[in-house]
Formats: C-alpha cells, structure tokens, sequence
C-alpha cells in the first residue's frame, strides 16, 4: 500500500478521533503487527464467514483480507458513516455496513443474509469506553452471530488485563500483548 493511501487512512482517522474521541477510543489505527495478531485466526478457506465490528479506516480489515478471505465472506460494521464510505472505496468487495454493533443481528439480516452465523468475530470496537448496558449488548450480539466453535478477538489497550468479564460465557483460549503498537494492546482469543 502507498504512502499516500496510508495518509489519507491516518488523516481521516484522526478527524474522527478529535470529533468523536470516545466512539473511537484509540489515538491511532492499529500497526500492522496488531493487525496481523487478531487476523491470523481467520480460518483457513472452507466457505466460513468473518464479522469485523469497528473497523476504522481498515488496518484490521487489510490484514483480514491478506489472509485469504474471500471478500464478499467478510461483513464489516462502522457506526462512522464518514468511515464506512472510505471502507467502501477501499475494500469494494467486501460488506460494509454503516450501523451501530448494538444491532449486529438485525443490521446482518437485512445487509448479508447469506452470513447465517460466523466462524470468526474480531471486535475493534473500544468496549470499556461505553456504559455497561450497551457493552452487555454488544456482547450479546456477538454471542448469537457467533456459530458454535467459532471464536471472538477482542483487542484492548488495558494490557494488564488478560480477559473481560462481559463475555465470561465464552470459552477462554489464549492471550498475548503486542508490544509494537501505540499504545502497546493485548489481543484475547475466545471460543463459543
Ligand atoms: C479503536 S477504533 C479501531 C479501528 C480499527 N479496527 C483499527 O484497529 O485501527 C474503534 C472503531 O469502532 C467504531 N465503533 C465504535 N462504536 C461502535 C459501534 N457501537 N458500532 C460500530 N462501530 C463502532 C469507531 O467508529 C471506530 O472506527
């Protein structure tokens, strides 16, 4: 990817920081090295579906994409209608969808009813930054997309902190800080 594109990425993300810093919750995309960490566990190509939640100016949904997924497998939902639109442009294949993640299930339904359930949740969304009510939500909605066995990243930058007890009806899996990024972010895997 060229230097330009990246700026126009960085540029636009940081708008959105300075006008809506809690909705974003990060002072910058992710680097490539957190991208990678939570797009490994795209599974290999049997047909599986992958939802990202919150994916910015698309650091997380480039890494997605470079590992194999087929595009139109890969549904992504921004509450930025700013952001989503450049997510169109970029990744004109993939299913982008402007909406809130507190309606995942009904937003997924009517944009992508091929994607009946996901092997693969990666939420990029900064869910301590919200009140409990709408975290439980999204939790929730995730819980339901996700298809038995099918696993849930969640990144964040409170790296002390191993697992969040809003989805501790998931299965635990495995977690691990990566270190090269500002502010450096721990990446836990889930499974249901
Ligand atoms: C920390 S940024 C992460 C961006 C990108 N995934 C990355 O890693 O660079 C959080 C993103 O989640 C989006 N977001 C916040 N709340 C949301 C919600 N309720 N539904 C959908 N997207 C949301 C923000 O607009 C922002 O794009």
């Amino acid at each position: 990817m060229g230097q330009a594109n990246n700026s126009s990425h960085h540029a636009l993300f940081y708008r959105m920081v300075i006008r809506r810093p809690l909705q974003l919750g990060a002072v910058a995309p992710s680097s490539p090295e957190l991208a990678r960490a939570m797009a490994q566990w795209v599974p290999a190509g049997d047909g599986a579906f992958v939802l990202e939640l919150g994916p910015g100016t698309g650091a997380v949904t480039e890494a997605i994409l470079e590992r194999g997924l087929p595009p139109p497998h890969l549904v992504a939902i921004e509450k930025s209608p700013e952001m989503a639109s450049h997510l169109r442009q970029r990744f004109p294949d993939a299913i982008i969808i402007t909406g809130d993640a507190t309606h995942t299930r009904s937003l997924v339904a009517s944009a992508a009813p091929q994607a009946a359930s996901f092997a693969l949740v990666i939420c990029g969304i900064p869910l301590m930054n919200f009140p409990l009510q709408t975290t439980r939500q999204i939790a929730s909605e995730i819980r339901q997309v996700l298809q038995p066995g099918g696993k849930l990243i969640q990144f964040s930058y409170h790296i002390w902190k191993k697992r969040n007890s809003t989805f501790a009806d998931l299965q635990y899996c495995t977690s691990r800080v990566v270190w090269s990024n500002f502010p450096p972010a721990r990446v836990t895997v889930y499974q249901k």
